[in-house]
C-alpha cells in the first residue's frame, strides 16, 4: 500500500488538482451528531451536504462497526464508526483500519483518503493505519491473470490527513508501520509458499538475493555438507530422506555494533511435514506447508528491522528441513547425534521441529548471546490448548518471560504463558538407551516439547556458575495459520511474531 500523511484540508478533493481520491474515509467516534470541523473540507457541495445530513441521522452514530458510504458522483464518502474515543485501544484502531480494508468495494477505488477529525490521538491513528496496510495482502502469485479483470491489481493507495499537530507524528508512525509490515507480508509469502515451491536450500536462495547490497547483513549457510562435517545430526536425520537437502541459514544483522550480548532469534523451517516413517494422516496435510513458519517470522524479522534502521547487533538461525519418507529416511528406534553431543532416541519422527531446533539452539550459544527466543510450528497439541487464539509461551526465565509476553500483548499478537515443569522434562529425560527420548506422555504433547528443547539450551558460565542462557520458547502452531478472529489477516499464514519481535527488540 503506498501511503503519504498530510494536513487537513491540503489535498484538493475537488477534482480539478492532483491528487485526486476515489473515496474520503471519515472514522468517527460514537456520539457524533454532526461533522466534525474541517471533516468536509474541500468536499463537492452536494456530497458535503448528503453528508452532513447522513451524519446526523439517526442512521450513523458511529458505534463500534458500524459503516455508511454516501455515494456523490465523484467522491464516495465513507463513514466508519469506531465506538468510544475515550479508551480506543491500540487493537481497536488497528482492528479498525484492517476491516477498512478489508471491506472495502470494488467501487471505493483505490485512492483513499483518510480523515483523522475530532477524539483521535497520534498513537491510535498510526495504530489504525497499520492495520489497513497489515490486511492489504494477498497472496495470488499462482492465479493466472484473468483478462477482464481490469485494473484489479492498482495497488490500494491512502493519504492520512489529521489536523497540524498531529501530522508529524501521524507521519513517523504510518513509515515505521509500512517498513515493518514489509516485513510481516514477507512472513507471510514464505509461509503460502507451496513446498514444491519453496525448500531449504530456496529459502537460503531467497535469504542471500534479499541479503544482497545490504552491507550490515551477514549470512551464512551449512550447506549438506558442512552440516556433515559440524556433526548437526538434528538437522541431517530429519532432513535426509528429502532430494531437497536440509541446511542452517545463520543471519546476522549489524555485526559491526557488536557490544557485548545480542538477541538471538531460532526459527523451525520444515518446508513440509509428511511426518516421516510416522506419517501423518492425509487430512488436512497439506497444512503442513506452514510448518516453516518459524523462520518464515526470522526472516520477516530481519526484513523489518533493517527496514526500520534498526541499529543494534542481533543474530538469528533458521533450521531448514523437509520431513519426508523415502528408503534412507530416519526411523523410530534410531538414536542420532545431535550438534550438542547428546544422543536422542527417536521415538516418533513426526516429532521432527525439536529436532533440528536442538541443533539451532545449541549453535547459538556459539555467539554468547543476551538471550535466545525460538519460534516453531511445534505441537498439535498446543493447538488443541490455545487454538489460533494465542502462541504458546514457555521460558526459563521470569524476566524474559514476561518482557516478551508484554511486548506481544501490546501488538496484540498474545503469547501465554505456559509451564515448564521439572516432570516435563523428566519424561523426556527417561530415554533407556539415549540421552533424551523425543516424545514425552500422551497428554501434554506442548509441554514435553518445550521440556525437550530446555535440554539443548546451551550454557553460560563454569562450574557453579555455569547457567542456562535465558530463553523462551514460542509454539505458534496455531497461531502461525488459519486464525479467523484476527482481522489483520484474511486467511493462510499470518506472519505473527514479527511485530512482537521488533517490538521487543527495538524497542518502541
Ligand atoms: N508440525 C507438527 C505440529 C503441528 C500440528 C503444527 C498441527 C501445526 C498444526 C509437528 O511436527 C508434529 O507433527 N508434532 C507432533 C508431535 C507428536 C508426534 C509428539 C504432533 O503434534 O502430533
Ligand atoms: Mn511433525
Ligand atoms: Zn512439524
Amino acid at each position: 500500500m503506498d501511503m503519504t500523511t498530510g494536513t487537513i484540508g491540503e489535498a484538493p478533493l475537488d477534482g480539478t488538482k492532483k491528487p485526486r481520491f476515489t473515496t474520503l474515509v471519515l472514522p468517527l467516534f460514537e456520539g457524533v451528531s454532526k461533522a466534525p470541523n474541517r471533516a468536509l473540507a474541500g468536499v463537492p457541495r452536494t456530497s458535503s451536504a448528503l453528508v452532513k445530513e447522513a451524519i446526523s441521522s439517526d442512521d450513523f452514530s458511529g458505534k463500534s462497526g458500524q459503516s455508511l458510504t454516501i455515494w456523490g458522483s465523484d467522491l464516495r464518502v465513507l463513514l466508519l464508526g469506531m465506538g468510544k474515543s475515550d479508551g480506543l485501544s491500540t487493537k481497536e484502531a488497528r482492528d479498525g483500519g484492517a476491516n477498512l480494508v478489508a471491506g472495502l468495494a470494488k467501487s471505493h477505488g483505490k485512492n483513499l483518503l483518510v480523515r483523522f477529525t475530532t477524539g483521535w490521538r497520534s498513537a491510535a491513528m498510526a495504530a489504525f493505519a497499520e492495520g489497513m496496510i497489515l490486511r492489504d495482502y494477498k497472496f495470488d502469485k499462482y492465479l493466472s491473470k484473468d483478462d477482464d479483470d481490469d485494473d484489479d491489481d492498482t495497488p490500494l493507495s491512502a493519504h492520512f490527513e489529521a489536523s497540524d499537530r498531529y501530522t508529524a507524528a501521524l507521519s513517523t508512525g504510518c513509515t515505521r508501520a509500512s517498513a515493518i509490515a514489509v516485513g510481516v507480508h514477507t512472513a507471510r509469502d514464505l509461509g503460502n509458499e507451496p513446498a514444491n515451491k519453496l525448500y531449504p536450500m530456496e529459502y537460503a536462495a531467497r535469504a542471500r538475493a534479499w541479503k544482497k547490497g545490504k552491507g550490515n547483513v551477514k549470512l551464512t549457510v551449512y550447506e549438506w555438507d558442512d552440516l556433515q562435517k559440524h556433526g548437526m545430526g538434528g538437522l541431517i536425520n530429519v532432513g535426509m530422506a528429502s532430494d531437497h537437502k536440509p541446511c542452517m541459514v545463520i543471519w546476522e544483522l549489524n555485526p559491526e555494533a557488536k557490544d557485548g550480548p545480542c538477541p538471538f532469534i531460532v526459527g523451525k523451517g520444515i518446508t513440509f511435514d509428511t511426518g516421516g516413517i510416522s506419517i501423518k494422516g492425509s487430512s488436512g496435510m497439506d497444512e503442513m506447508k506452514f510448518d516453516m513458519h518459524g523462520s518464515a517470522t526470522v526472516f520477516g524479522l530481519m526484513v523489518a528491522l533493517h527496514g526500520i534502521g534498526h541499529q543494534g547487533h542481533m543474530m538469528a538461525i533458521s533450521c531448514m528441513a523437509e520431513n519426508t519418507l523415502a528408503g534412507n529416511a530416519y526411523r523410530p528406534g534410531d538414536v542420532i547425534d545431535t550438534y550438542s553431543g547428546k544422543t536422542v532416541e527417536v521415538l516418533n519422527t513426526d516429532a521432527e521441529g525439536r529436532l533440528v531446533l536442538a541443533d539451532g539452539l545449541w549453535k547459538a550459544g556459539e555467539y554468547d548471546p543476551a538471550y535466545i527466543i525460538d519460534l516453531a510450528t511445534l505441537t498439535g497439541a498446543c493447538v488443541v490448548a490455545l487454538g489460533h487464539e494465542a502462541t504458546g509461551l514457555w521460558s526459563n526465565d521470569d524476566v524474559l518471560r514476561e518482557n516478551l509476553r508484554k511486548a506481544a500483548a501490546e501488538v496484540d499478537e498474545l503469547a501465554w504463558p505456559m509451564p515448564l515443569l521439572p516432570a516435563f522434562e523428566k519424561q523426556v529425560k527417561a530415554s533407556k538407551i539415549a540421552d533424551v527420548k523425543n516424545l514425552g506422555e500422551p497428554y501434554g504433547g506442548s509441554n514435553s516439547a518445550a521440556a525437550f528443547l530446555k535440554q539443548f539450551v546451551p550454557e553460560k558460565g563454569e562450574g557453579d556458575d555455569k547457567k542456562q542462557y535465558p530463553w523462551a520458547h514460542l509454539d505458534i502452531a496455531g497461531t502461525a495459520w488459519g486464525t479467523s478472529t484476527n482481522a489483520t489477516v484474511d486467511h493462510g499464514a499470518t506472519g505473527v511474531h514479527v511485530r512482537t519481535l521488533v517490538h521487543l527488540i527495538d524497542g518502541e
